[in-house]
């Protein structure tokens, strides 16, 4: 367990935002690791600096204290481009809203990572990311045709289709029902098993997050406290 490669390691991170005299502290000074194989959750109320986190890790935002190495490398310092790079690379994002084209089929969809990599999309490989998430017989629907529960798993065969070493969730069953976020919660500890990738996830939802196998919990953007499951 503790000699898994470590995909991310964030040391003093730190997210400040001025505001004329006043400075949000949205991350101040957190620790984080994310290894290979496993599923961390971020818990925490409303403004804890979940999100910020989230970003910083993702290389969507540039943190204004600490370093981050993703896979080894430090990327403080890297250009926008080296950060698309470094992101197209390891990660992949699954968003509370779906962002799913209306007018594309899902396996279009979940192909269109693939266009922007100039990568020729293969519909053998499509339609088995869509058996990892128990969507093989909705390939050829539209988005409008699918239930919230499926365009989340469609969205998230879209992660998954560029073969990420960590699946990046932010609040990925805000809009979802009880019984369809943890049936997602359930697809991603599979995912975690099957396919040996890591997955971050926000969440509000307590019996949810516990569902991970390292919980981390935010307050004033510190870690409040950080629990670990028995290995299962
Ligand atoms: N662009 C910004 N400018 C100024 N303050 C910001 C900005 N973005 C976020 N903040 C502040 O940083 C703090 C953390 O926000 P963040 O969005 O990370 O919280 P969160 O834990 O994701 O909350 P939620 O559960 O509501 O999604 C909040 O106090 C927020 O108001
Ligand atoms: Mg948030």
């Amino acid at each position: 367990m503790e000699n898994r490669k470590t995909i991310i390691e964030g040391r003093g991170l730190e997210r400040y935002y001025h505001r004329g005299n006043e400075t949000v502290k949205a991350v101040d000074g957190i620790n984080i690791d994310i290894r290979t194989g496993e599923m961390v959750s971020v818990l925490g109320p409303s403004g804890s600096g979940k999100t910020t986190l989230v970003h910083l890790l993702s290389c969507l935002d540039v943190p204004t204290g600490g370093t981050l190495s993703v896979e080894g490398t430090a990327v403080t310092g890297l250009s926008e481009d080296e950060l698309a790079g470094v992101r197209r690379k390891t990660m992949g994002f699954v968003f509370q809203k779906f962002y799913l084209l209306p007018t594309l089929t899902v396996a279009e969809n979940v192909e269109l990572p693939l266009l922007f990599l100039r990568e020729k999309p293969d519909r053998a490989l499509t339609l088995d990311t869509l058996r990892k998430v128990g969507l093989e017989d909705r390939a050829n629907h539209l988005p409008n045709e699918l239930s919230g529960g499926q365009m989340q798993r469609a969205a998230i065969a879209r992660a998954l289709i560029i073969k990420p070493r960590l699946l990046i969730a932010d609040e990925p069953t805000g809009n979802l029902d009880s019984a369809n976020s943890k049936s997602i919660f359930d697809l991603f500890r599979n995912l975690v098993r099957d396919q040996g990738i890591s997955i971050l996830i926000t969440t509000h939802n307590l019996a949810l997050g516990y569902l991970a196998d390292r919980i981390i919990t935010l307050q004033d953007g510190k870690v409040l406290k950080e629990e670990r499951q028995p290995i299962k």
